[in-house]
């Protein structure tokens, strides 16, 4: 990914938009509202966004919502407001459409953890399993892949490879444990997981759920087991937002990223979401990689066209074939 960056740094920096001042006068909302419609352009925003790229976007959703919506835009151009992993399915899957990320650097610690070329050793040594990767891995790591899945279609995903399959899940070992448990198929699991969700501090949520005892917890599954086994509910970020809006009850604790918070409150305003803390000392948990967009830098990619995604014929080829899959088996079972 590094030599992808200082390519189109170096293009930025020809073009002026490193070194590019906004104008503190100029209204963004506006302006971002004419050149999406100037250039036939549409924003997917993830739910991990800040509040304010959500409230701009055409489309907000989990991961899965957000690639369906990517395969079927009509669009000339996909503005992605979430992470490099996100934008490169899209371009996968629109690959006649020019795919935008507002800053290149929003990268995943999850897909990191997965290099294409260690992985490929890792699958040698497990010749006869099918892989099922988690969407938040590298195209390359696609191309390796035999059927994609997200945390809101991985249950189903798993249950509809034959029992008498061998699995390797790939990369995170947290929704891979929890998988294993719900299904109780026995998986190969690569050791990767995310920055944000392993660092929930189980020792503070029990006093948060002590101080709030009408409080629901509720998780996502890419947290650690100790922490799920205490969840009133586990689910993908679409999931525990329709969890918010149909259960009873009146006060949530959120352990996933905060971003999601913004949508729960606006469909539930009369309710009390309280972010799960981590171990560090902060108050909350945002992903710092989701959390390098900004409205600023979501303006000057649409005006400029930049910092835009390209991957060889070779990786869309090859990456694709596992995501249409997943898409295929979840339009079957309606997701
Ligand atoms: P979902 O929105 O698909 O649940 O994914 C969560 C996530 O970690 C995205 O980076
Ligand atoms: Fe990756 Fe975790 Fe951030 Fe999602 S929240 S983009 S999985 S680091």
């Amino acid at each position: 990914m590094q030599t992808t960056i200082t390519a189109a740094k170096s293009k930025l920096k020809q073009k002026g938009y490193l070194d590019m001042h906004i104008s503190p006068t100029l209204d963004l909302l506006e302006e971002i509202q004419l050149l999406k419609t100037q250039k036939n352009a549409v924003i997917l925003a993830h739910y991990y966004q800040d509040s304010e790229i959500q409230d701009v976007a055409d489309y907000i959703g989990d991961s899965l919502q957000l690639s369906q919506q990517a395969a079927k835009t009509k669009a000339d151009m996909i503005v992605f407001a979430g992470v490099h992993f996100m934008a490169e399915t899209a371009k996968m899957l629109s690959p006649q459409k020019k795919v935008l990320l507002p800053d290149l650097k929003a990268g995943c610690s999850l897909a990191d953890s997965a290099p294409a070329p260690l992985f490929r050793k890792f699958k040698e040594k497990h010749p006869n399993h099918v892989v099922v990767s988690y969407v938040n891995c590298t195209a390359e790591l696609k191309t390796l892949t035999d059927i994609c899945c997200t945390s809101s279609n991985a249950e189903a995903i798993i249950r509809s490879i034959p029992a008498d399959k061998e699995i390797i899940f790939a990369p995170d070992k947290n929704l891979g444990a929890y998988l294993i448990k719900q299904t109780g198929r026995k998986m190969v699991l690569w050791n990767g997981a995310c920055m944000v969700h392993e660092i929930f501090s189980n020792e503070k949520i029990t006093k948060l759920m002590v101080r709030h005892p009408q409080a629901k917890l509720i998780a996502h599954p890419e947290c650690e087991a100790p922490l799920l086994e205490k969840a009133h509910y586990i689910g993908s970020t679409s999931g525990l937002l329709k969890f918010t809006q149909t259960d009873a009850a009146k006060e949530f604790i959120v352990a996933t990223e905060p971003g999601i918070l913004h949508q729960m409150q606006k469909a539930s305003p009369h309710k009390l979401f309280i972010p799960a803390p981590p171990t560090n000392n902060c108050a909350c948990n945002e992903c710092p990689h989701m959390r390098l967009n900004t409205l600023e830098k979501l303006y000057l990619c649409l005006k400029y066209e930049l910092p835009e995604i390209t991957l060889s014929e070779r990786v869309i080829r090859e990456g694709r074939v596992c995501i249409d899959k997943m898409l295929d088996i979840s339009a079957k079972i309606g997701l």
